[in-house]
């Protein structure tokens, strides 16, 4: 299994290239269980997730073909990925499949619309809560959907005609139940009001594909989408956008070590909250034509409390890496999870660091500490994993994280990215 070998006390400084958003391109790929047309997806991330939900929609009977080639690894970044399906030649996404990414879950949205059924696995991925779907099926309930969990599956059906438009209001905002809704809402009869919506840039990006596709949808990035169901959708050309999350990360990658780097192809709009939290801990960022410039020369790390919350709020999914940039604060902050009820299990791992860190419920109680000391940690989630890479950047000497492929999910060429900037970072394979 591979580790990543980190030798800390570097500066940053240099161009990152920021991908494509591994959360907006997993559902703008379910889309194009949609149409029979062709959907095509720029800039699409080569990820382990991305992967993972090509060979599930393979499954489906989509034909993937990747910058124009029929395979599906290619070492460029930004890759153009074909997808087309004539036929759904199978309704049932299998466990062995949905079991290693949630998102796959999702197929169950498009299925549904076209096909009038579908038998999904119930999902797994990253084990930061329990992460239930009962969103999903109250909202696919509210389209005529009749529903039956059996024997870890949830098998789906419309109502002979097909799914009716429906008004619904989400009792919590979740961001991956809004993506099913709007999608299965677009090949509905009738109108569908979507109230307390997720507003997340991703439910944008796929909004806007959609409409390219066809669909009628206004309204999304706010609370209410209106969609307004058509008989079918044709295919369309997609760019993906780019990937807040890897941005806010490498910030706070900056912000950490110190450094001038540049984050190029990446927009402010898309995690202003993050930025201005940033800039209170004492990151200069500045806007560019290419990017975003994140400079913090000599002055230290100041300490900010935050609490994480749907878009427009500070994203869950850097909680972590901001709890690593605040161990080394020069005073006392608080982190507060509101969005899942287990993602605090790099605080262990940071200590291992010597970070101070307290958790009391859902709120984390940082003491910053004039240094970090390098230590073997190991990867348990996703963003968990990046924020020790972060901190073993600033800390002094060797860090290895184990379990690496929690990175490879998320993390477009990680080490090169941040070896490009002067940061000594090395893929270790046993
Ligand atoms: C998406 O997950 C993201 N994943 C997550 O990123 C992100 O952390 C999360 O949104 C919140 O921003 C993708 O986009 C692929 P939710 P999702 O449904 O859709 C509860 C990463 O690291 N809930 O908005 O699964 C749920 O338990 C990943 O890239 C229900 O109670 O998140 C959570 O407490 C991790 N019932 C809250 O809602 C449901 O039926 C928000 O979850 C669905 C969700």
């Amino acid at each position: 299994m591979d580790r990543i070998r980190i030798t800390g006390g570097n500066e940053l400084r240099g161009t990152i290239p920021i991908s494509g958003a591994k959360n907006a391109a997993l559902p703008l790929m379910i889309a194009s269980l949609l149409t029979s047309d062709t959907l095509t997806l720029e800039n699409v991330p080569h990820l382990a997730d991305v992967e993972q939900l090509l060979r599930i929609l393979g499954n489906h009977g989509v034909d993937i073909s990747v910058n124009g080639r029929r395979e599906s690894q290619t070492e460029s970044y930004s890759r153009t990925i074909h997808f087309t399906c004539r036929t759904i030649v199978d309704t049932t996404a299998p466990y062995e499949l949905v079991s290693k990414m949630r998102a796959s879950f999702w197929v169950i949205g498009p299925l549904l619309a076209r096909e009038g059924r579908a038998r999904v696995s119930l999902p797994g991925g990253c084990a930061i809560g329990t992460r239930p779907v009962d969103l999903f099926l109250e909202s696919l309930a509210a389209l005529g959907a009749e529903i039956e969990i059996d024997g870890g599956y949830v098998n789906v059906a419309a109502p002979k005609g097909g799914l009716v438009g429906a008004h619904y209001t989400f009792p919590k905002v979740s961001v991956g139940a809004t993506h099913v809704m709007l999608m299965a809402a677009t090949l509905a009869k009738g109108t569908t009001v979507i109230e307390n919506a997720a507003r997340e840039p991703e439910i944008v990006d796929l909004a806007d594909c959609l409409i390219a596709m066809g669909a009628k949808i206004s309204g999304a990035g706010t609370k209410t989408i209106t969609i307004e169901g058509v008989s079918s959708l044709s295919g369309a050309r997609h760019r993906v956008l780019p990937d807040r999350i890897e941005t806010g990360t490498y910030a706070m990658a900056v912000a950490m070590t110190g450094g001038d780097v540049t984050l190029q192809g990446t927009q402010a709009s898309l995690l202003d909250n993050a930025l201005d939290t940033l800039r209170l801990a004492g990151a200069e960022i500045t806007e560019t034509e290419s990017g975003l410039r994140v400079v913090r020369n000599g002055n230290g790390i100041q300490p900010v409390d935050i609490v994480t919350e749907p878009f427009p709020g500070f994203p869950t999914d850097l909680q972590a890496q901001f709890m690593a940039l605040m161990s080394r604060s020069s005073g006392v902050s608080h982190v507060t999870e509101t969005i899942f009820e287990n993602r605090f299990m790099h605080v262990q791992e940071l200590a291992r660091l010597g970070a101070r860190i307290s958790l009391s419920g859902q709120m984390a109680r940082i003491e910053g500490v004039p240094r970090l000391k390098g230590a073997p940690v190991m990867a348990t989630d996703l963003r968990a994993s990046v924020s020790l890479v972060i901190a073993g950047l600033a800390a002094e000497g060797e860090t290895m994280v184990s379990r690496v492929y929690h990175l490879d999910r998320g993390f477009e060429r990680l080490e090169e990215k941040l070896t490009r900037c002067g940061a000594i970072v090395e893929r270790v394979s046993d």
